[in-house]
């Protein structure tokens, strides 16, 4: 039996350890730190997942067999190296390889490289040469911190004027610190979203899987960004066709996994494509090296297959087209955040309703946290739940999540009605 470690705290990690423990080859099972969600299915640990010593300390004491990463920051502070120095078998990129994330001069540099199509942009780290090229340029442009900055680091800017304030404070003001004082500055794209998901190693590259994440806060598309309030997979057809598939996977996923190998980095784990399909064709907005959230909530109950097996074998440098599929299935997850998310909102309120048992509905949790005091399940950051189902007709999954919504409360509780629509 496989013991196994998942690192992260979201509604991601709720729904990897969700699917692990379907897995027929599972042993114990542990998450780091987890949440109120994780602990029905895992024992959670209480380690941050920036605490790359701590969580390999902890997995060589417990002779974990297998580590699975969730978020970026580990993986960009090279969690996978440790392990693998240490003899440990795990799941993502190593440091290097996570550049295509964490470092945006990176993954510039190599879509220029290996011609895969991308906005212009240019790269600065002088305020003087931005400001100047700023003063040349059409817009909006968009605005882009080079290191990883939490959703804070992209900067639509419809003016010089506003221009000049977002360079003065990433490139003066040093405002977002190191991630900041290197910027991309990149034409504006028009066109759908999609996030676009592969797991890769040298020689694999699996069926491609896609979602659509709603970032703004509000219904149609209005208001701050967020961490993402919703998603549903698979894309409408107008947007994830066999056409946009193949041209995504000729022109983006292949060209990024030879570019790996030629380039002599090893990327084992998750590819994942933020695109936009424009009236020239899909261009890459972004690439993480990770699944979304909340598009692993919609993604991974369409996966077909023993999810711990797959893994392995990708991390064997193995993997094959029969091993993995996507089931031919509609899935709407809708995320429900506390008042005032992003910006300043409150937790510590109880959530009502959890222990009805709907078998067409998946609660993810994300910020929830088991209080000890009251013996009950509270609010613990921004975004607290995503719920999630699926079926054969989006429509029809819509209003089963949507039905389902409002018998979960808690104070505050606040969430986008068009998800999916
Ligand atoms: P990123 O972190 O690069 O994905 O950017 C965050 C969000 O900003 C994206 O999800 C897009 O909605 C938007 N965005 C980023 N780059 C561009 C671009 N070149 N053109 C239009 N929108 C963009
Ligand atoms: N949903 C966007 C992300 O995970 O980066």
């Amino acid at each position: 039996m496989i013991d196994v470690l998942i690192v992260g705290n979201g509604a991601r990690e709720h729904a990897l350890a969700w699917k692990i423990s379907q897995s027929t080859l599972l042993g114990k099972l542990y998450v780091a730190p987890g949440n109120a969600g994780t602990r029905d299915l895992a024992t959670n640990i209480s380690i941050e997942v920036e605490d790359i010593d701590k969580l390999l300390s902890f997995a060589l004491e417990n002779n974990i067999d297998f580590t699975i990463v969730g978020p970026e920051i580990p993986l960009s502070l090279g969690l996978v190296d440790s392990f693998q120095e240490a003899g440990l078998s795990v799941f993502g990129p190593n440091k290097i390889a996570s550049q295509m994330e964490s470092s945006k001069v990176f993954s510039k540099n190599l879509m220029q490289k290996y011609d895969i199509p991308t906005a212009k942009s240019m790269v600065f780290s002088e305020y003087n040469d931005a400001i100047k090229y700023l003063a040349s340029s059409k817009f909006p442009i968009v605005i882009k911190a080079s290191g990883l900055a939490a959703g804070k680091g992209v900067f639509i800017v419809n003016s010089f004027n506003d221009g000049e304030k977002i360079l003065d404070q990433l490139l003066r003001k040093k405002e977002l610190g190191d991630a900041g004082g290197e910027i991309v500055v990149e034409e504006y794209l028009i066109g759908q979203e999609i996030s676009v998901f592969a797991f890769v190693n040298e020689k694999y590259i699996s069926e491609l899987v896609a979602a659509c994440d709603y970032k703004k806060a509000y219904d149609g598309d209005l208001g701050p960004n967020t961490g993402g309030m919703g998603a549903y997979s698979p894309p409408k057809l107008e947007y994830w066709n066999d056409d946009i598939k193949s041209e995504v996977l000729s022109k983006v996923m292949l060209p990024v996994v030879d570019a790996m190998v030629s380039e002599k980095i090893r990327y084992t784990g998750i590819l994942y494509a933020g695109l936009i399909l424009t009236d020239n064709g899909p261009m890459v907005l972004e690439f993480n090296c990770r699944l979304g959230d909340p598009e692993a909530q919609v993604v991974l109950p369409r996966l077909n297959g023993d999810f711990l097996n797959i893994l392995m074998e990708i991390v064997k440098n193995q993997g094959s087209q029969s091993s993995l599929s996507w089931l031919e299935e509609e899935c709407v997850g809708v995320v429900l955040t506390s008042e005032g998310y992003p910006e300043k909102y409150s937790k510590g309120y109880p959530i009502r309703g959890l222990e009805q048992q709907n078998k067409d509905i998946m609660v993810f949790h994300a910020g929830t946290v088991w209080d000890q005091v009251s013996e009950a399940i509270v609010t613990d950051g921004g975004r607290v739940l995503t719920l999630v189902a699926k079926g054969k007709d989006r429509g029809l999954v819509r209003d089963q999540v949507y039905s389902y919504v409002d018998k979960i409360t808690f104070e505050g509780s606040t969430y986008r009605t068009d998800i999916g629509v």
